[in-house]
């Protein structure tokens, strides 16, 4: 899925850049280039960052939280565990 559409930023690598250091909305936009156009996906972008909505699934799509998982994305909602 899209998050920025002017650049074609997927939810992937705004997951990936958080799991890898960036904080806040400046980290994601100087990285990837997100919200620098129109800006319409400056406030979806932000609900990935801690303490954001998405925040939890930075987590999991990294491994780093559950350590190793099979991420089945059905409209977000099926994370499973195994081994
Ligand atoms: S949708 Fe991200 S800048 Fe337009």
């Amino acid at each position: 899925m899209y998050i920025c559409v002017c650049n074609a930023i997927s939810e992937r690598q705004v997951q990936d850049a958080i799991a890898q250091g960036a904080t806040d909305l400046g980290d994601l936009q100087a990285q990837l280039g997100v919200a620098t156009c129109c800006g319409r996906c400056a406030d979806t972008a932000a609900e990935y960052l801690p303490g954001g909505r998405y925040a939890a699934d930075v987590g999991a799509a990294a491994g780093g939280l559950l350590g190793p998982v099979e991420v089945t994305v059905l409209s977000r909602v099926a994370v499973r565990q195994v081994a």
